[in-house]
């Protein structure tokens, strides 16, 4: 062992490394004494500088690391949130009202969390839709899809109870209807809506318990979840928007023709998404953190009421697509079944799909005009889902419903018979 540390130490830079040999970092003083006993540079040089990316990254590339900024705002705002909020039915409205008057720096640090929640899933969407665009999703990459999903149930659950969590009307009656769904389960449905609430109905008790999970539980399978997803990401390297796989086409050092460093590359690009994002962020906060009654509802400017519904009872914007499936059908049960169904079919996707190609630069008309459904359908469902329903509004659901199961489920077959473009060997990249 003394020898080892002695022959790296001592070799000159240039020198390679005796077989065996822990690469020790070149610096002195306190980066050696700390890479001696962790392998900060080992890292740094295998994920980082050592990580080659596609050189064809487009604007769809910066929704990931935005994730991950969005991920970091909503733990370290809401570490600040829970030294003042009160986990009881009796104190929980009113210790928002005094964190957005009373507290110093409250109202930013509140706004900022509730305006991230909603980011966090304008920029999930975005992320996930890049998929459905390059075919990011298929062999080699289905388990990164799959922990993404994982990803996403897990960002589902936390963004529900954290909006239960002000006890504002809408928190409570938004929280009656969606735990009242797992009421549909057969037999054990009565019990385990009784189960998740810990009483028979919406209480102090469910409160307690949407606190726990919100602020350690789920934050921690996320974070977990979130590493098991770049972990996965590294494994296979990144797709691209010509869903090529570079790491088919090496150059003589082994390393792939059309890849770049991702530091400094992609970090620099990165940043200058976070720039952006950051400025768009700040507007919303400072100018219109409601958005309009869509991030922060009118009806939940009001304390939890049991005797007094609100007029229009829908969950927050990010769920309403799905929303919109489960009151698109008269029967209860029925409209559970198929909005679990809408979730299946995205964790699936990855078998449905059967193109000769993986990116939609090179599918034919049947796949674009597919996904052009998909999205008007989803966007469609996510405005049907605000929206009373009865009338014309039940009938739009249905049809957007039908249209967002038809990219899913024909998806083997209109995949497979598509005429598709010859992919190119190497990937197409115009420098700017
Ligand atoms: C907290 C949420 C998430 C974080 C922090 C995150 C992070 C990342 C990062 C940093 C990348 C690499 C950069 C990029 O390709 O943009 C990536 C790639 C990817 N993510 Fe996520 N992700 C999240 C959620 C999801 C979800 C919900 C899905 C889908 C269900 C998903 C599916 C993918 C796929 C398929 C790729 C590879 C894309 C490609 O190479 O073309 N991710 N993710």
């Amino acid at each position: 062992m003394a020898t080892t540390e002695r022959n790296t130490e001592l070799r000159s830079p240039s020198e390679p490394l005796p077989p065996g040999a822990t690469p020790v970092s070149k610096k002195r003083g306190l980066w050696a004494w700390i890479n001696k006993r962790l392998p900060v540079d080992e890292f740094i040089a295998s994920e980082l500088t050592g990580y080659f990316a596609p050189k064809n990254f487009n604007f769809w590339y910066f929704f990931g690391s935005l994730a991950m900024l969005v991920l970091v705002i909503q733990l370290v705002t809401g570490i600040f949130l829970a030294m003042f909020y009160k986990p009881s039915a009796a104190a929980a409205f009113g210790s928002v009202q005094y964190i957005m008057r009373e507290v110093d720096w409250g109202w930013l640090i509140r706004y900022m969390h509730s305006t991230g929640a909603s980011l966090f899933f304008v920029v999930v969407y975005l992320h996930m839709f890049r998929a459905l665009l390059y075919g990011s999703y298929r062999q080699p990459r289905e388990l990164l899809w799959l922990i993404g999903m994982m990803v996403y149930f897990a960002l589902m659950a936390e963004a529900f109870m954290g909006y239960v969590l002000p006890w504002g009307n809408m928190s409570f009656w938004g929280a009656q209807v969606i735990v009242n769904i797992f009421g549909t389960v057969p037999v054990i449905g009565t019990a385990l809506t009784q189960w998740i609430r810990g009483d028979y109905g919406i209480s102090d008790a469910t409160l307690n318990r949407f606190f726990a999970l919100h602020v350690a539980a789920v934050p921690i399978i996320l974070l977990g979840l979130v590493m098991l997803h770049l972990i996965a990401l590294h494994r296979t390297g990144s797709n691209n928007p010509d869903g090529i796989e570079i790491k088919e086409h090496p150059g003589p050092d082994g390393k792939p023709l059309d890849g770049i460093p991702f530091h400094p590359y992609y970090t620099v690009k990165d940043f200058f998404g976070v720039g952006v994002f950051l400025v768009v962020f700040a507007l919303i906060v400072f100018y219109v953190p409601t958005f309009h009654g869509i991030f922060l509802e009118k009806a939940n400017f009001e304390p939890a009421n049991p005797l007094s519904t609100p007029a229009e009872i829908h969950p927050v914007w990010y769920f309403t697509p799905f929303y919109a499936i489960l009151r698109a059908v008269p029967s209860k049960g029925l409209g559970a079944l198929l909005m679990l169904l809408a979730l299946v079919s995205l964790l699936v996707l990855p078998w449905l799909d059967r193109s000769p190609v993986k990116s939609i630069r090179y599918k034919g008309w049947i796949s674009r005009v597919m996904l052009g459904v998909f999205v008007i359908s989803f966007v469609g469902l996510g405005y049907l889902g605000m929206q009373p329903a009865e009338g014309i509004y039940i009938i739009l659901s249905r049809v957007c419903m039908i249209g967002y199961y038809a990219f899913f489920w024909l998806m083997p077959v209109y995949s497979r018979f598509d005429r598709v473009r010859p992919v190119p060997e190497r990937v197409v990249y115009h420098a700017h």
